[in-house]
């Protein structure tokens, strides 16, 4: 593709980044860019093939590698995340096995937060463990147990901040100058912050990765993933991934997150502000009192470091009803809310994390990471803030 013009965006505001980087206009004088949706890429010369082939001229090869549609997704999240480079995945899952597999091996250890979302913690105690990849759960906020967990072996930190479904944080500032200390990678899950709350490059965190169905999309319509870092550091050790055992996103995905994340702030704005109004409106309701866990409220253990390490309190708000005959029947009950596993709509979700998106877990894992029964998950989308808080007070009665 002929490149008519190029634009660079740096030091600019995040609603500005979100819209104008990773514009590539073409020859045709598009404003919207365009979806490449072909496979591989042509040559003039069999020559030509090889000089590409070689990397002694640039260009596409093959949509495995890498695709222009794509290419501009993630040019938009690494601008957005402060990082020098975005590899994208088929699904945040995608991106976080990518990372596991990138860089550990056998003999590594990893040192892994138990409050992560469900699958995460699958593929770390299942896979992790054929490949003979050790791991260490524990828990997220107490950094001290972070140091206790260190061996010579240990190469990365994974953590979720805040964690799915718990809300649980940790400070990433510390825990990022703990690992540089003795030579360990910190990856940091940032799906329920997005850049615009929280970057943890800027913390000190080596790598983010994103599952982008969530906010990035926004609206619920494609899965898709990726890693964001140094740009050395993810073409020695994620490039190859993708390239060879091909976990890629595909153009049309890329492109629909592309748009998406133009209105990623003024969401994230809303999302934030609605999910403010229905934490205090259920923490005022006597029964539920101090069972509403939203970082926002002054009363959550760690509000003041999300305070300091947020921009503002996310989109998610959870309550624990005592019990899942009880959490069922509120879920039921609600008109407005859609039931399923996912997050980040525009749309208010809610989720029954135990029977869902951690079920696989064991008890003793749900246990451990704070996974109750009665535990209800609410992504809070973008309706009217007053209707949210109706549809939750007709099903709560
Ligand atoms: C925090 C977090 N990380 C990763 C994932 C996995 O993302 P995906 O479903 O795109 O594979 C999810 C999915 O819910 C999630 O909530």
């Amino acid at each position: 593709m002929k490149k008519a013009k190029k634009s660079a965006v740096k030091s600019l505001d995040m609603a500005t980044t979100a819209i104008h980087s990773g514009r590539h206009q073409t020859l045709e004088r598009e404003n919207s860019p365009p979806m490449f949706l072909t496979s591989s890429f042509a040559y003039n010369s069999a020559q030509q093939a090889c000089d590409v082939f070689a990397g002694n001229e640039e260009g596409n090869l093959y949509s495995r590698f890498t695709n222009p549609t794509v290419t501009a997704f993630e040019e938009r999240i690494a601008a957005l995340e402060g990082g020098q480079k975005g590899i994208a995945m088929a699904t945040g899952m995608a991106a976080i096995t990518s990372v596991f597999l990138g860089f550990l091996a056998a003999g590594d250890h990893m040192v892994l937060s138990r409050s992560v979302f469900g699958s995460t913690i699958n593929v770390a105690n299942n896979l992790l463990a054929k490949l003979k990849i050790d791991v260490t759960q524990v828990t997220l906020r107490d950094l001290p147990s972070w140091r206790d967990a260190i061996r010579p072996q240990t190469k990365l930190f994974f953590v979720e901040t805040p964690s799915n479904p718990t809300l649980e944080m940790v400070d990433l500032e510390a825990l990022c100058q703990l690992a540089k200390k003795h030579n360990i990678l910190v990856v940091v899950d940032n799906v329920f912050c997005t850049p615009f709350l929280q970057k943890p490059l800027d913390l000190g965190a080596d790598v983010v990765i994103h599952s982008a169905t969530k906010y990035l999309d926004g609206q619920g319509r494609v899965l898709g993933g990726v890693v964001v870092g140094n740009k050395e550091l993810l073409l020695e050790h994620i490039y190859p991934i993708l390239r060879n055992a091909g976990p890629s996103l595909s153009p049309f995905n890329a492109w629909v997150l592309y748009k998406g994340m133009e209105t990623l702030p003024l969401r994230m704005e809303r999302h934030c502000e609605n999910a403010m109004n229905v934490a205090i409106f259920l923490n005022r309701i006597p029964k539920l009192t101090g069972k509403v866990n939203y970082p926002g409220l002054p009363g959550h253990p760690q509000h003041a470091l999300a305070t300091s390490q947020m921009k503002a309190y996310g989109g998610l708000v959870c309550l624990d009803l005592g019990s899942q005959k009880k959490a069922y029947a509120f879920i039921d009950r609600l008109k407005l809310a859609t039931i399923t596993a996912n997050l980040g709509d525009v749309k208010t979700l809610v989720t029954h994390p135990a029977s869902t998106t951690h079920s696989k877990l064991s008890d003793k894992a749900k246990k451990e990471s704070g996974i109750t029964k009665g535990l209800v998950r609410l992504s809070i989308g973008l309706e009217s803030a007053a209707d949210i808080c109706d549809d939750l007070a007709q099903a709560l009665k």
